[in-house]
């Protein structure tokens, strides 16, 4: 996702109530703890996370964006919104938050039209690539899930194969998914490739 680097929304990462940092490891652990949890890696501007916290005021969901820019446009739509009391930020690589976390954190894990990185020699940036999907294994709990979703047809036969290959099941499979208002809610990037006609893929894995 390319944005233009936003001085604005950088500095309102320091403002918000709503965001840990990773020396804040402690707070964060203890807000994991007190309800079922839900990670997004990659929000984007937030539109999902911000339907799902409305849809599910009971659980607690965690976002964490590399982007500075993306976080502090993100947050901001959060905080002021009003409603919205279960979402919290990390601003940082989630490759770096994953080593601190506990084993067996969370109920489900988004992956929402992650970068595809196309290129062999990015593989390791993919957030399907085989050591982010062990770090997945080990914050997910035992009857946890992996709800993943995206556009790019490569992108999604690369990511069926590296989750069949790192010992994950798939529980659903969908090659022209719909959203299922109840349960999920449209991304940002999911409306603009489907204004223009493509297909959706959908898988849910446990470990
Ligand atoms: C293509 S955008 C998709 C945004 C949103 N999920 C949507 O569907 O509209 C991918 C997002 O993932 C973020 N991202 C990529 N790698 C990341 C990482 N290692 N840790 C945290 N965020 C990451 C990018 O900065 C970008 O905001």
């Amino acid at each position: 996702m390319r944005t233009k680097f936003k001085q604005w929304a950088v500095d309102y990462l320091k403002e918000s109530p709503n965001i840990f940092t990773l020396e804040d490891i402690d707070s964060l652990k203890n807000y994991l703890k007190e309800n079922k949890c839900f990670l997004e890696i990659g929000p984007g501007k937030g539109k999902f996370i911000l339907g799902m916290a409305k849809k599910f005021p009971n659980y607690n969901f965690l976002v964490v964006e590399i982007s500075p820019t993306i976080a502090g446009i993100c947050l901001k739509k959060i905080d002021e919104d009003g409603e919205i009391h279960n979402v919290k930020m990390v601003a940082d690589d989630f490759f770096k938050l994953s080593s601190l976390l506990d084993k067996e954190t969370f109920d489900g894990i988004f992956l929402n039209f992650s970068d595809p990185w196309p290129k062999k020699r990015h593989e390791k940036r993919r957030l399907t690539s085989k050591l982010f999907l062990e770090s997945y294994k080990n914050i997910l709990k035992s009857d946890g899930k992996i709800y993943f979703k995206t556009d790019n047809d490569d992108f999604f036969a690369y990511s069926r194969e590296s989750f069949i290959e790192n010992g994950f099941n798939i529980i659903y499979e969908n090659l022209d998914y719909q959203v299922d208002p109840n349960v999920d809610e449209e991304t940002e990037f999911e409306e603009k490739f489907k204004s223009h006609d493509i297909k959706i893929k959908r898988l849910i894995l446990t470990k």
